[in-house]
């Protein structure tokens, strides 16, 4: 821990009604739902439910499960998380209307503690445009949603969409209607990203001074990172008195995403002297969730991401590198330790053995269970006889994908390449496909594009190829290969990645992957369109 850090253990959650600032902040989780919810996202049921083990077990107070009228998927991953995490509270959302109220009600009904959060616009041009309401018809809802979904759970949590462009005299009468009628919690969201501090700040404050029962709520800061004000949103609506904050891990979600978890938590630690509040989160773990959200949605985090990235603790300049070893805090604001990176060392060989392999996992935060840990080491097995050195983060991207991939309905089985100079460049390929094999031969201009023409052989589709990106785990010329891989079809944007010694082989599977979304995503579509 270094001078600045405050600790994060565990302390009483402020409820409503409580006295207001005990310093302990909410933290409410969305990585699932609006998260989910950018394009490119999707995680499938099984994806999800890792994603809730791991956020419950870091000590997120609140995971927002999905949107459970959304599609039949939504609905079963936001019960089965429910069913499933015993700790933190886990949300369903809903619009105004009863019937996806009850749903939602119906999905967290059997959670330890369950939450509907329900939602409806507030703002002039959403009223007018979006919902072709006036303002009297939409305070009506704002009563009939939270009285509806008091009738499923105590704790209810209303939000005011687009918030940050609502006129202050109607969103105080919502506020209060909404808290009058059995809201729990007042999300105050910046759903387009269009606010700054300062005027978070006094909006938060002007809602608590004014609204008359605002005590009996607690206020939540929901905030866009449109303009890359998110983090700073956030905490200032914190400052302000909001004892709540949603966000997501690597601050994904709709367009430019939500408030990154791991960059508030880790503001509050480090500056704990000028922002005096706590969450229950264990920062050790926002390594792992952040590679783990990172991998299930094949979304790659940026190198110079704060926190989490991957060059967030690298000091690459001589005089950085020279104050560094002669005093570690002359660069360094806080521990890499402390989010749960270990110092990259030279781990493991051919050599080694079950044991050590899975003491190995579990200092990098990995629980695996029989099959999926002997999936693993048979994995690394190969790995260290292709590789002569086998880092952490070697160990890292392979049980992520093993993770990522565990329940795809196509995998790579084969891939043979003729490559070089003299043309034309063929691949000859193997795709199980639902326990099915196929082996199809293609030409295409250069290995890459020979090695996609074949999958597209056994799978015929028309998505567009928006990204193909091929990056390095680790340095030197054996280092595994990272690639990425993007898709849309009829809007629908979706990413895959893969990693392998072998280019041509991460890119296959990186293809591969995508396509595996895409179909789980068409499959969400029609869903959507049969619930509606
Ligand atoms: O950004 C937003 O307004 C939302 C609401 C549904 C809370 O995500
Ligand atoms: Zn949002």
């Amino acid at each position: 821990m270094t001078a600045n850090e405050a600790s994060s253990a565990p302390d009483q959650i402020v409820t409503a009604g409580s006295e207001p600032d005990a310093g302990r902040v909410i933290i409410f989780d969305t990585t699932l739902r609006d998260g989910e919810q950018c394009p490119g996202a999707t995680m499938t049921y099984e994806e999800k439910l890792e994603v809730a083990a791991c956020l419950d077990q870091m000590g997120v107070d609140i995971i927002e499960a999905g949107f459970p009228i959304a599609s039949e998927g939504d609905f079963e991953a936001v019960s089965a998380i429910a069913k499933r995490v015993k700790r933190a509270t886990v949300a369903g959302l809903a619009r105004a209307g009863e019937k996806d109220i009850d749903r939602a009600g119906e999905a967290v009904r059997h959670a330890v503690n369950g939450r509907i959060h329900t939602f409806i616009s507030t703002s002039p041009v959403h009223m007018k445009f979006k919902l072709q309401k006036t303002p009297e018809q939409v305070l009506e809802l704002v009563a009939q949603q939270c009285s509806r979904a008091r009738n499923w759970v105590e704790d209810v949590e209303w939000s005011a969409e687009d918030a940050t462009r609502t006129e202050h005299d109607f969103l105080c009468r919502c506020v209060e209607a909404a808290i009058r009628h059995g809201a729990t919690t007042i999300n105050i969201p910046d759903t387009v990203g269009y606010t700054v501090p300062d005027e978070y700040y006094a909006l938060i404050r002007m809602l608590i001074e004014r609204v008359p029962n605002a005590d009996k709520a607690i206020f939540s800061t929901h905030c866009h990172n449109d303009l890359g004000l998110a983090v700073a949103n956030s905490l200032a609506g914190v400052r302000a008195g909001a004892r709540q904050i949603e966000c997501t891990i690597n601050g994904i979600g709709e367009r430019a995403g939500n408030a990154a978890l791991e960059e508030i938590v880790m503001a509050m630690r480090t500056r704990n002297d000028v922002l005096p509040y706590r969450t229950g989160v264990e920062s050790t773990m926002l390594s792992r969730a952040s590679r783990l959200v990172s991998a299930v949605t094949n979304f790659p985090v940026q190198y110079n991401k704060a926190i989490v990235g991957r060059n967030a603790f690298a000091h690459e300049s001589g005089i950085h590198q020279d104050g560094m070893l002669k005093h570690t805090q002359t660069y360094e604001i806080m521990t890499p330790e402390s989010v749960g990176v270990a110092k990259t060392s030279l781990v493991m060989g051919k050599h080694s053995g079950r044991n050590a392999f899975r003491t190995k996992l579990k200092d990098l935060g990995y629980e695996l269970g029989d099959n999926q840990f002997e999936d693993a080491f048979n994995r690394f097995k190969a790995l260290a006889d292709r590789k002569k050195h086998v880092y952490d983060e070697d160990i890292e991207a392979l049980v992520d994908e093993e993770i990522a991939h565990m329940h795809d309905r196509t995998k790579v089985v084969a891939l043979t390449v003729i490559a070089g100079t003299m043309g034309p460049q063929s691949a000859t390929m193997t795709l199980d496909v639902e326990g099915r094999q196929h082996t199809v031969q293609a030409a295409g201009n250069g290995p890459v594009d020979a090695t996609f023409n074949a999958i597209r052989q056994i799978l015929p589709h028309q998505a567009k190829l928006l990204l193909y990106q091929v990056h390095a785990v680790t340095e030197g010329t054996d280092a595994q290969a990272e690639v990425s891989v993007r898709l849309e079809e009829e809007g629908r944007t979706v990413t895959g990645r893969g990693t392998d010694t072998d280019t041509l082989v991460a890119s296959a599977k990186a293809y591969v992957s995508a396509l595996n979304k895409l179909t789980v995503k068409r499959q969400k579509t029609a869903q959507a369109h049969e619930a509606v």
